[in-house]
């Protein structure tokens, strides 16, 4: 594999709970940055706030453990890193029209094609680790397969190019992609890498909802700044930046 980092040890497994939680285990054992931990099926496969994340045979379920010398603001920006990644590679390997939503999702024709968990380690200021996991819908029949409640709302690779697609060279593709955006990171921090996550963006320019623990906010969504945070400029004329949240987009 062509990369500088990402993927330089491949934990291959058939089955596992968590591709994220096994890869927190062993980064805890002191595993070297950019191991990879890909499961065919997960048992209780995460998303963000507790959801299930539906992890049948056909698609891609790995994470993948960074230990960045930066501090934990620094580290959250990773989403953007991994998005960034994912995007670039389905819309250039696979021709599809990807959107990103703000702050980890990927789309195409506005369902989800893939999430993002980010989960770090920090002791005080310093990061120990942080594992990336990535979830790609890749062949999977979403309508004879997905629960009732995501038919609408998520799709795949087989889906959209209406053929199956070989998962070894789209988990090159995509850890080659990450080791390239991650260098980055390293070097020159997120400015870039916000920039061109940003022309995948189109929300922005919209109205939307972001619902966060405990508010529902809507407003004009005008940016995301290189902290990260989404700004809005809500109906008052004020402009407020959100961290955290779920955006939908009213059209
Ligand atoms: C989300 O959109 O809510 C995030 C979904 C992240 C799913 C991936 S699949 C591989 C890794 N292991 C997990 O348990 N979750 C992430």
């Amino acid at each position: 594999m062509q990369t500088k980092k990402v993927g330089k040890q491949i934990f291959f497994l058939h089955e596992v709970d968590s591709t994220n939680n096994l890869a927190k285990e062993l980064a805890g054992y002191g595993a070297v940055e950019g191991t990879v931990v890909i499961a065919e099926t997960q048992k209780t496969g995460r998303g963000r706030k507790g959801r299930e994340w539906c992890s049948p045979k056909g698609s891609l379920y790995f994470s993948v453990i960074l230990r960045p010398e930066c501090d934990s603001c620094e580290v959250v920006k990773l989403v953007f890193v991994a998005g960034l990644a994912v995007a670039e590679v389905l819309s250039k390997k696979y021709g599809l029209e990807v959107a990103v939503k703000w702050p980890n999702d990927v789309l195409v024709n506005e369902k989800k094609i893939c999430g993002l968990l980010s989960e770090m380690s920090v002791a005080g200021e310093k990061v120990n680790y942080v594992v990336v996991g990535v979830g790609v819908n890749a062949n999977v029949d979403v309508v004879g397969v997905f629960p009732e409640s995501l038919r609408n709302i998520a799709t795949s690779l087989e889906v959209e190019l209406g053929r199956k697609v070989e998962l070894n060279e789209l988990f090159r593709a995509l850890l080659e992609s990450l080791d390239v955006f991650y260098e980055q990171f390293l070097k020159e921090g997120t400015g870039k890498i916000i920039d061109k996550w940003k022309k995948y963006a189109v929300f922005l320019g919209h109205q939307v909802i972001v619902v966060d623990e405990v508010e529902t906010l809507k407003g004009l969504a005008l940016d995301v700044d290189n902290e990260g945070a989404l700004v809005l400029k809500l109906k008052d004329g004020t402009l407020k930046r959100v961290f955290v949240g779920d955006v939908s987009v009213r059209l």
